[in-house]
């Protein structure tokens, strides 16, 4: 079901935030709602994205709730209702399993999060380049530190998927320079938020208090998408202190 109320405004930047429900999804729609931007929320829960849309209008924003599958919807049917000009385009969703190594991996959850993190990426980014064009866009990727260096907890599928979204930022930069959209490869180390119910062994508070907050990475990615026309910001590694 797509709920949408008026998703283009000439006069203002517009973002689509994937993963929006939650996390770094919700909080750099938050932060953008905050600087007047229309943001158009995608996720699969649409009670989580009527939650961050009540926070964007609160912030002062414009908020579209945009149910979505990254995995599996086809982004073509979207891009025509967010509208000609994506000023933004924020790639937040992402999905991990606890079961992740060879020992135990399951080859139905290994394609869900290739599909998830890194086609869902892909289709997301070829549909969006149009609009993106149109406005000197720019793409935010939000990868992770896994996708920077070796992480061997995160897992084979997760590794796998967040490190090719390198290449994949990359080619963006190299092939659409000319157009003037712009793509960060943005790449956290360990964040706060919900998605480490996903790990094997769920961190507790005290390890969660020196994580990362979703803020901290919001913040990087405002920051990018916030730069001047001219300046590109490719890649972004941010990491609590306390992580080895
Ligand atoms: N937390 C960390 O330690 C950490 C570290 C490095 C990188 N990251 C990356 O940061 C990104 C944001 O994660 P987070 O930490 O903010 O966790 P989060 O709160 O769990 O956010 C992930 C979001 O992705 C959405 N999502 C998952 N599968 C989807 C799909 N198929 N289609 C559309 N949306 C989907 C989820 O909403 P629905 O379930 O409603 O679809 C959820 O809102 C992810 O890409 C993650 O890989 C996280």
């Amino acid at each position: 079901m797509i709920i949408v109320s008026s998703m283009t405004d000439a006069a203002g930047n517009v973002a689509w935030i994937t993963g929006a429900g939650s996390g770094v999804g919700r909080a750099t729609a938050v932060a953008l709602g905050a600087l007047g931007w229309r943001v158009v929320l995608s996720g699969r829960r649409a009670d989580a994205l009527a939650g961050t849309a009540r926070l964007v209008r609160e912030a002062g924003g414009t908020a579209d709730e945009l149910p979505f599958d990254v995995g599996s919807d086809d982004p073509g049917t979207v891009i025509p209702t967010i509208g000609d000009r994506l000023d933004a385009l924020v790639l937040a969703a992402g999905l991990n399993h606890p079961q992740r190594a060879w020992a135990d991996q399951g080859m139905a959850d290994f394609e869900a999060i290739v599909q998830t993190n890194l086609l869902g990426v892909v289709r997301a980014v070829d549909a969006s380049l149009p609009a993106l064009r149109s406005a000197s866009g720019v793409v935010v990727v939000v990868s992770s530190i896994a996708g920077w260096r070796p992480s061997p907890g995160a897992g084979v599928a997760y590794s796998a998927s967040k490190t090719a979204l390198a290449p994949v930022v990359r080619t963006i930069n190299e092939q659409e320079a000319g157009s003037g959209v712009r793509a960060t490869h943005l790449c956290p180390g360990d964040i706060d938020s919900d998605f480490l119910q996903q790990r094997p062994s769920v961190p507790d508070a005290a390890a969660r208090a020196v994580m990362l907050s979703p803020n901290d990475v919001a913040d990087a990615a405002v920051y990018a998408i916030t730069a001047p026309p001219h300046v590109r910001i490719d890649e972004l590694v941010l990491s609590p202190v306390s992580q080895r």
